[in-house]
């Protein structure tokens, strides 16, 4: 088989075989494969795309390329749980106890934040002591014990991912829909639950900016997924707004305690009991109403909340902070954002809203870069509300003065004010499963 031919099929927009697909994953990967020639076949699928066949052929080889985690030894229905990415999405930090506390059992690998996103790790980090390594036994022990633990990614998840993620990042090839799909399934798979929740979100914050090419995401993943034989479901969700109130990684954990304590902002709760729902459906908990019911229940008697304290304890983490997020260390300075102009606030340019607490410390620019647990933003006006000028639009916190102004001038350039109301915002679009995708429209 020659690499020169594969590429030359998928220009020509033929299907590549199964076994096709295996070689060049295999042998890029084993480096045998040059970079020049992946990138060729990359552009190649950028501009045709791939078939469903081949599509679960190339993310089935590229899970298969480092470690297939076995959950076997974990009793009980195992469901996993993936966010495409955005800004002030805590979920998991609520979610994963919720589905935990209705018995169902969370193994979750999630990952850092990177440019305007934030990342599980880094939140579940700013909890002084707790540990995102653990080996394999004290990972699935911990999971047997408390129903859930969430981990760092293992360096050899899905390593084909990692040279292929690398590539296209410098060849244009990242926001291609196959190339994602398989990207995030391939890891998803290697992570071995039963089932899969996708939370697929959309708008100025997110991969997807348009509510189309996240439908077209949703069921490229979902279709992988049942190819794969789990039970799998996406939600698609706005990420057109900040999720809850605040953005960074302790002020997220402490909103994500409040939420689980029944007093979280409305938006962040509605989507958490619907991801939850999702995620016990997929267990087979019941029909999706119950569920619901039985996610909502999880927040009114605490078990949910009793889970993320004891996960905290299991991983070596100080769960005092749990118990009173007061108690977590403050960042030095804090900044007080004023309305110049009185009008509605008819959008946030979301993605801007995470460059912003980027620059104040809580993201990193590349890989190496050092965060600051306790910098962000808390919100007080949101897209809809009415604002008068004089009034505070946002608390800004960092660990150095100087950093505000430049972040400032960011976040300002993320607002629209005017003086017509605007439309109520979407929250939940859509559910995509197998079998269809069906419009939601869930309003905050
Ligand atoms: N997240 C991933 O893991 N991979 C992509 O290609 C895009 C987002």
């Amino acid at each position: 088989m020659r690499m020169y031919d594969l590429i030359k099929k998928k220009r020509n927009n033929e299907e590549l075989s199964e076994e096709e697909i295996r070689f060049l994953i295999r042998e890029y990967v084993a480096g045998n494969i040059p970079d020049y020639q992946m990138s060729a076949f990359l552009m190649a699928v950028y501009f045709q795309g791939m078939t469903e066949a081949e599509t679960l052929a190339m993310t089935m080889e590229a899970a298969r390329s480092g470690d297939m985690v076995d959950l076997s030894s974990i009793e009980g229905i195992k469901v996993d749980k993936h966010s495409t990415g955005g800004v002030g999405d805590k979920t998991t930090l609520i979610v994963a106890p919720m589905a935990a506390a209705c018995g169902v059992k969370v193994a979750k690998m999630s990952g850092r934040g990177l440019g305007h996103t934030g990342g599980t790790v880094d939140k579940l980090e700013s909890i002084p002591g707790f540990r995102t390594s653990l080996n394999r036994e004290e990972f699935f022990a911990v999971v047997n014990k408390i129903g859930l633990s969430v981990i760092g990614q293992s360096g050899n998840l899905a390593p084909a991912d990692k040279k292929l993620y690398a590539l296209r990042d410098v060849t244009a090839t990242v926001d291609s829909i196959p190339l994602i799909a398989v990207s995030i399934m391939s890891k998803k798979l290697a992570a071995g639950s039963d089932g899969i929740l996708l939370d697929v979100k959309t708008g100025s914050g997110a991969f997807m900016k348009t509510l189309e090419d996240s439908v077209l995401l949703a069921q490229e993943m979902v279709k992988i997924g049942a190819g794969a034989g789990k039970r799998i479901m996406a939600l698609i969700t706005s990420m057109d707004i900040p999720l809850g109130n605040k953005i960074g990684n302790s002020l997220e954990v402490i909103e994500a305690v409040e939420t689980l304590r029944g007093e979280g902002p409305e938006d962040l709760t509605k989507v958490c009991i619907h991801l939850a729902a999702s995620m016990l459906y997929l267990a087979g908990k019941g029909e999706m109403e119950e569920c619901l019911r039985l996610a909502e229940g999880t927040l009114k008697d605490g078990s949910a909340l009793n889970c993320l304290q004891k996960m905290v304890e299991a991983q070596g983490g100080d769960a005092s902070v749990i118990s009173d997020p007061e108690t977590f260390p403050k960042a030095p300075y804090m900044r007080k954002i004023i309305a110049c102009e009185t009008g509605y606030l008819a959008a946030m340019d979301t993605e801007l809203c995470g460059i912003a607490s980027s620059l104040l410390g809580a993201g990193r620019e590349t890989k190496e870069s050092e965060i600051d647990f306790s910098a962000g933003i808390v919100l007080h006006k949101k897209t809809g509300d009415y604002v008068e000028a004089g009034e505070v639009l946002a608390d800004f916190y960092a660990s150095e003065e100087k950093l505000f102004e430049e972040a400032e001038k960011c976040y300002r350039q993320a607002l629209t004010f005017s003086e017509q109301k605007p439309e109520v915002q979407t929250l939940i679009y859509a559910r995509v499963s197998e079998e269809k995708v069906e419009r939601m429209d869930i309003i905050v």
